[in-house]
Formats: structure tokens, C-alpha cells, sequence
């Protein structure tokens, strides 16, 4: 038998939910009020992408010191290449999505909060205190442009990810998924 985990730690389970369902949550919301304009959701998205920031630190650093999990099965070449380097862009795009995102709040000019503490303050204009001045326009828009083709690059890679877990789960039937679901699998 080859040395494969037949579990993961609670560590890498929890992060890898918890990062995975804050993504989508802020791919949707982002998208939508951005189309809608709906300002009183910047604050949340803000927000809960500086707690991604946070969770997705700390897995960068978990997987520097655990390594990526090996597959739960004996696949062809490229689909081992397919599956690790999307995991690299997903992994990448956890911390290219709230580092653009606060670059572009901060250098437009306007707050970087977590939930009502401003992290970064807006930056007011002291003739019209309602109004709020660029730090670095140029820079500011290059992270937006960033956030935006990043944002949809990681959608179809989350869409690939996804396809590849459930065809381990329904197609080959193997511990993918159950994997990290928490369970112990058997590995052949
Ligand atoms: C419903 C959605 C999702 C499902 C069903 C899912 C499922 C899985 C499964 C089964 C694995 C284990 C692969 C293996 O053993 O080789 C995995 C690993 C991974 N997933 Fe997901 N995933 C989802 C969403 C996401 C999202 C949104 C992200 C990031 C944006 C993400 C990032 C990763 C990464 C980086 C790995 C590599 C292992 C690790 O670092 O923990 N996943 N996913
Ligand atoms: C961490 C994960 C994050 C994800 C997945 C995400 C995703 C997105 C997406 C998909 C959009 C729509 C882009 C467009 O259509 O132009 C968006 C917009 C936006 N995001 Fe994020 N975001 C994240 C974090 C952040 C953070 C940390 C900030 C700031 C602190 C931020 C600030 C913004 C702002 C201000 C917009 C609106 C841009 C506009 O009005 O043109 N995001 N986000």
C-alpha cells in the first residue's frame, strides 16, 4: 500500500469548509452587488474577506508544513496534474481575492472594515467630509481589474472542482470526497 493519508486532521477539514463556502458566498454577493449596486452589502463582503485574508493564511502555512493530501486512488497522469494545479489556483485565488480587494478599498480611498471597526479608514476630503479622495487612484484600479479577472477565473476552476469531486464520488466511487467529509477510507 502506498503511504496515503486514509484521514485528514480536523484542521485541514474545518479550513478547507470553512474557506470553501465563505468563496462562494463572496463570489455571489461580490457579483451581485456590484450589477446592483447595492452598497449596504460592501461592508459584509469587506468584512467576511478579511476573515477569509485570515483562514487562508493560515492553511497556506498548513499546507507549507503538511504537504498537499496525496489522491485517494490510482488516476491517470493528467488527472493528477489537472486536479493540483487547480488546487493551486484556488489556494492562490483565497489570498489574491482579499489582497486585491483590500488594495483596491484603501487606494480608491474608502474603509477596509470588520464588522463596524475600520481596519483602514476611508480617506475623507476635508472641504467635502462626505466625499472621499483616492490614495493612489492607478493602483486602486489595477486591484480592481485584479479582483475582477481573478474572481472569474476562480468560478470556473471551483465548477472544475467540483465536477472532479463528484466524479470520484459517483463515477469511480472512490474515498474522495468522504475524505474530507472527515471519514477514514480504505485505500486499495
Ligand atoms: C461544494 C464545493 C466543494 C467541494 C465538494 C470540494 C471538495 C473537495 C475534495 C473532495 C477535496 C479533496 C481532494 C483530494 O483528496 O485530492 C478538496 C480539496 C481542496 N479544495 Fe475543495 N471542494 C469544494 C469547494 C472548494 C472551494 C470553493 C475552494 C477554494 C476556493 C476549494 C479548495 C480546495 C483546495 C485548495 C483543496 C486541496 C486540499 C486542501 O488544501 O485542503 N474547494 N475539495
Ligand atoms: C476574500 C474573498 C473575496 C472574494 C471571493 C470576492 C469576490 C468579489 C467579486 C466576484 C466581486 C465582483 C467583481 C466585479 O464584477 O467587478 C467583488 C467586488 C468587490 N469586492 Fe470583493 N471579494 C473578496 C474579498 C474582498 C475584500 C477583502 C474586499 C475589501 C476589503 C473586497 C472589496 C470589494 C469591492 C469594493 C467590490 C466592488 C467593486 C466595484 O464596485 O466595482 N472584496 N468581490
Amino acid at each position: 500500500m502506498k503511504d496515503i493519508k486514509q484521514q485528514f486532521s480536523k484542521i485541514t477539514i474545518s479550513l478547507h469548509w470553512s474557506v470553501a463556502l465563505l468563496m462562494i458566498a463572496l463570489l455571489a454577493v461580490g457579483i451581485y452587488m456590484t450589477e446592483n449596486k447595492d452598497y449596504s452589502l460592501y461592508g459584509l463582503h469587506k468584512s467576511f474577506g478579511v476573515i477569509v485574508l485570515v483562514l487562508a493564511l493560515s492553511r497556506v502555512y498548513w499546507r507549507m508544513k503538511n504537504g498537499w493530501p496525496q489522491a485517494a486512488g490510482n488516476y491517470k497522469a493528467w488527472e493528477h496534474t489537472l486536479a493540483h494545479v487547480v488546487h493551486w489556483v484556488l489556494i492562490l485565488g483565497t489570498l489574491i481575492m482579499p489582497v486585491s480587494g483590500i488594495v483596491m478599498s484603501s487606494m480608491g480611498g474608502h474603509n477596509v472594515p470588520l464588522f463596524g471597526i475600520d481596519l483602514i479608514p476611508a480617506n475623507h476630503d476635508p472641504v467635502n467630509p462626505q466625499d472621499t479622495i483616492a490614495r493612489n487612484a492607478e493602483l486602486g484600479e489595477l486591484a480592481g481589474e485584479i479582483h475582477e479577472i481573478v474572481g472569474y477565473l476562480l468560478i470556473a476552476c471551483i465548477v472544475l472542482h467540483i465536477a472532479g469531486a463528484l466524479k470520484h464520488h459517483i463515477v469511480d466511487k472512490d474515498g474522495t470526497l468522504l475524505r474530507m467529509k472527515g471519514k477514514r477510507i480504505d485505500i486499495e
